[in-house]
């Protein structure tokens, strides 16, 4: 029976889980594998403070080199969150002959190419599937099935604490604040939840994503991102009655050498198959030439399910007797081929609150045409409020720096710009 030997580097809510699983499928992992896993030490920050999960106290550190520097240690296992020292501690790992397994994509996202060449450099692992849609085994399935393939378009709802608001407001018009700290408790958001809101969780794991659907590295930094926390009950129930589910999607297209990857509130249609993709639930839709349409859909956070795809990482390190590296060229700065655009086409959801007044609508609907976007639909509340009314518009497909001009020539006087929300087909 082959031993590894192995380090974490933090026990909170995913460490916790790892344990809970390295512990119960101890068993079936010797039988099956051949292989005991055996965790020596465990870094944390605070050694005093209570857990939840069965880690004996005296395997618990607050001192680093305990987990890098033994060199019985094998394998190091991160789930610290954040870049730093997280980023530090993995490449010290790696260049100390460890295989690093990690569930951090702040770290692999912002610096996945010194990481991948730290690895090359010292011949070890870098498995980094949990740091994507928890359990949903995306990481590997772009990188291994889908290599004979081009894929033009990737969309996912990769971030569990958000959709888990977002569902829980459509569903029942609950209040945000309310439901984000609902989503705390559970153990889906991140250690800062603002993380989660603001889209910058969706982003980074975009970037990894994309970048391993186009064999391009696609640099955080390119994607575009707005969070949910502007998005109101108005505009779900709006949307709600004209047929539309609001998602917090990640969406990457690549058109020859043009890439566009970017992350906003979007509204779908209701019988789009990420529509039906409620609470934690994570999926990705995507798109290429030979596979055609596909769609992956699991639990994308929490313990147990982030700690399904830690240990899979782990069993896949111990047994793996060469380590796979994407094969593209992981430069911190992308290929000087590639264009990433913000002027991509899609239909727009825009609402205002205008007077209501004979006129007015022509008057707005006229600012939409002098930028040749086409309205598709038109809705009218009559709730009235200050003499106002909301007015929905849904638009055609249009570039979105034409949308941006329509909406400066609204008139103040008469309309006030509410909401502006993609919408995807
Ligand atoms: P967490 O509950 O806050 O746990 C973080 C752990 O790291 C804690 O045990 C903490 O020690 C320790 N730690 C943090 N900074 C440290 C430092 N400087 N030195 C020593 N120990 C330190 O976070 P989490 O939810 O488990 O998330 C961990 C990672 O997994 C993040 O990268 C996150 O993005 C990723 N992830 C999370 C989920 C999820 O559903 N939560 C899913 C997928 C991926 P103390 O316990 O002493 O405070
Ligand atoms: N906070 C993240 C989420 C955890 O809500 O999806 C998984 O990365």
């Amino acid at each position: 029976m082959k031993e590894v030997v192995i380090g974490f580097l933090g026990c909170g809510n995913v460490g916790g889980g790892v344990w809970e699983l390295l512990k119960g499928f101890a068993p079936e992992i010797a039988h099956r594998d051949h292989v005991s896993i055996r965790v020596k030490r465990v870094l944390v920050r605070d050694v005093t403070k209570a857990r939840s999960c069965s880690v004996p106290p005296e395997l618990l550190t607050t001192d680093p080199a305990d987990v890098l520097y033994d060199p019985e240690i094998s394998l190091v296992a991160e789930f610290m969150g954040g870049e730093q020292p997280a980023t530090e501690y993995m490449l010290t790992a790696m260049k100390n002959g460890k295989t690093v397994v990690t569930a951090n994509k702040v770290a692999v996202a912002l610096n996945w190419h010194r990481l991948q060449a730290a690895a090359q450099q010292s011949r070890v692992g870098l498995y980094y599937e949990a740091s994507v849609c928890g359990a949903i085994p995306i990481i590997s399935t772009l990188m291994t099935p889908l290599q004979a393939n081009r894929i033009d378009k990737l969309m996912g709802i990769i971030n569990g604490t958000t959709n888990y608001i977002l569902s829980r407001m459509y569903q029942y018009g609950e209040d945000y604040d309310l439901v984000l700290r609902d989503a705390q408790k559970l153990g889906l958001a991140e250690p800062n939840p603002a993380s989660d809101v603001e889209g910058m969780d969706a982003a980074y794991k975009l970037s990894v994503m994309a970048s391993l659907a186009f064999h391009a590295r696609v640099p955080f930094k390119q994607v575009y991102r707005e969070g949910i926390t502007r998005v109101t009950a108005m505009d779900i129930a709006c949307g709600k009655e004209m047929g539309y589910v609001l998602k917090l999607l990640a969406i990457a297209k690549r058109d020859g050498s043009t890439i566009e990857v970017r992350v906003h509130p979007t509204f779908l249609p209701k019988d789009h198959p990420l529509s039906r993709v409620d609470g934690s639930f994570n999926a990705v839709y995507l798109h290429g030439h030979a596979c055609k349409e596909m769609m992956l859909q699991g639990r994308g956070a929490g313990d147990m399910p982030t700690a399904s795809a830690v240990v899979g990482d782990i069993l896949q390190a111990a047994t793996a007797e060469v380590h796979v590296h994407p094969t593209f060229a992981n430069t911190a700065e992308p290929d000087a081929s590639l264009t990433f655009t913000d002027n991509w086409k899609t239909r727009f959801f825009i609402r205002v609150s205008a007077s209501d007044a004979p006129g007015v609508l022509a008057r707005v609907a006229g600012c939409f045409a002098r930028e040749n976007v086409s309205i598709a639909t038109m809705m009218q509340k009559d709730a009235v409020e200050d003499g106002r009314v909301p007015l929905i518009f849904i638009t055609h497909a249009a570039p979105e720096q034409s949308m941006q001009a329509a909406l400066r020539h609204l008139e103040p006087e008469i309309c006030r710009l509410e909401s502006v929300i993609r919408v995807e087909a």
